[in-house]
C-alpha cells in the first residue's frame, strides 16, 4: 500500500467529531499493499479493540486501514503504527461514508468489522423517546454498520483469493442481562448478520469470523454512559477484565489461520466473568 503519513492522511469528519466529511479526500484511490499480507481495513479503528487490533495486524505483516469519526484519535493510532497505517474518516452508520471509507480499494484480505458501542441501560419497559433514538442508533451503527461495511469491501475480498471478513460481537450477542434490552438486540442481530453471510458466502474464496468477547476495559462504558467516568470505572470494579490486546490477539490469531480453516467463532471471558450476569467480584 502506498504510504501516506498518518498526519497527512484523510481528516474528514463525521457527526460526533470536529471537522466536516469531505468524500473526495476519502475518495483517493488506495494504491497495491507492500505488507507481506496485505490490506487489512478496521473499523472503530480509533480506540480500544480497534486500535488495538490495528496495531497487531500491522505488527503481523498487514498494511492496515483504519476508519472512526475521530480523525484526531485515528491519526494518533496510525502515527503509532507507523508506515504500514493509513486512515480515513468513517461513519458506519453513514452509507455515503462507508461508500467512500471503501472507494479505491481493489484488493483487501481482511475487514474487522468492528465500529459500534451501547448507548444506555434503560430497561425496555422504561424506554422512552431519548431511549427508543439510542436503540435506533445502536442498531444503525452494530448492525447496519456491519452489514454496509461488508457490502462495500466484498469486491475486494474476493479479489484477493483468501478475505477474511471478522465481526466483532459481544457476550450480548449470545446472552441478554436487565437494562441491556437495546444492546444485546443489536449484537444478537450482529451475529445474525454474521452467520448469514457464512451461509452466502459458501464457496467463495471469503471466511466469516465472529468475534464475541465479555467485558474489555475500554471507552465502551464511558460512552455507554455519556461520559460518567465513576460510572463506566463500576462496571469494572473488583475484577480484572480483557485488555484490547486480548482481544486483538484473538482477532489476529482468527484471521492467520491457514485458508482451509475459519474459526466460525471465538468466545472470550475475563477469569472473573462466567456470563453476562455472572461477574466475579473482589470488592
Ligand atoms: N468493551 C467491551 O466490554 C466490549 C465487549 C464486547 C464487545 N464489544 C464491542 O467491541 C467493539 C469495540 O468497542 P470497544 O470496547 O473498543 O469500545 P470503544 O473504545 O468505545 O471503541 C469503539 C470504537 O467504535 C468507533 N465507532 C463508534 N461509532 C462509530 C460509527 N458510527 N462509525 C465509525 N466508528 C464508530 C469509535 O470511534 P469514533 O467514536 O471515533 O467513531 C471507537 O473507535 C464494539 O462493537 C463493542 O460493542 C465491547
Amino acid at each position: 500500500m502506498a504510504v501516506v503519513p498518518a498526519d497527512t492522511s484523510d481528516t474528514a469528519s463525521a457527526p460526533g467529531s470536529s471537522g466536516s466529511l469531505d468524500p473526495a479526500a476519502s475518495a483517493r484511490p488506495l494504491a497495491a499493499p507492500t505488507g507481506a499480507r496485505g490490506l487489512a481495513v478496521v473499523t472503530g479503528a480509533s480506540s480500544g479493540i480497534g486500535a488495538a487490533t490495528a496495531r497487531a495486524l500491522a505488527e503481523a505483516g498487514f498494511d492496515v486501514l483504519l476508519g472512526a469519526r475521530r480523525a484526531d484519535r485515528l491519526a494518533a493510532v496510525a502515527a503509532g503504527i507507523g508506515p504500514a497505517a493509513r486512515t480515513r474518516v468513517l461513519d458506519v452508520t453513514d452509507p455515503a461514508s462507508v461508500q467512500a471509507f471503501a472507494a479505491g480499494v481493489a484488493s483487501c484480505e481482511v475487514v474487522v468489522c468492528n465500529a459500534g458501542g451501547a448507548l444506555g441501560l434503560a430497561p425496555v419497559a422504561e424506554a422512552d423517546e431519548t431511549e427508543e433514538a439510542r436503540w435506533r442508533w445502536m442498531w444503525e451503527a452494530n448492525v447496519a454498520g456491519v452489514a454496509r461495511t461488508v457490502r462495500a469491501f466484498l469486491p475486494a475480498l474476493v479479489a484477493s483469493g483468501n478475505g477474511r471478513i471478522v465481526v466483532v460481537t459481544s457476550v450480548a450477542g449470545h446472552q441478554v442481562y436487565p437494562g441491556g434490552g437495546g444492546y444485546t438486540a443489536a449484537k444478537h442481530a450482529a451475529a445474525a448478520v454474521a452467520q448469514t453471510l457464512r451461509l452466502e458466502l459458501l464457496g467463495r474464496p471469503v471466511r466469516v469470523i465472529e468475534i464475541a468477547p465479555g467485558m474489555v476495559d475500554t471507552e465502551f462504558s464511558l460512552v455507554r454512559f455519556d461520559g460518567d467516568a465513576e460510572r463506566a470505572e463500576a462496571v469494572y470494579a473488583g475484577t480484572i477484565p480483557l485488555t484490547a490486546d486480548d482481544v486483538a490477539e484473538a482477532v489476529t490469531w482468527a484471521v492467520t489461520r491457514p485458508p482451509h480453516v475459519t474459526i466460525a467463532r471465538m468466545d472470550l471471558f475475563p477469569r472473573d466473568q462466567a456470563s453476562a450476569r455472572d461477574i466475579h467480584r473482589r470488592v
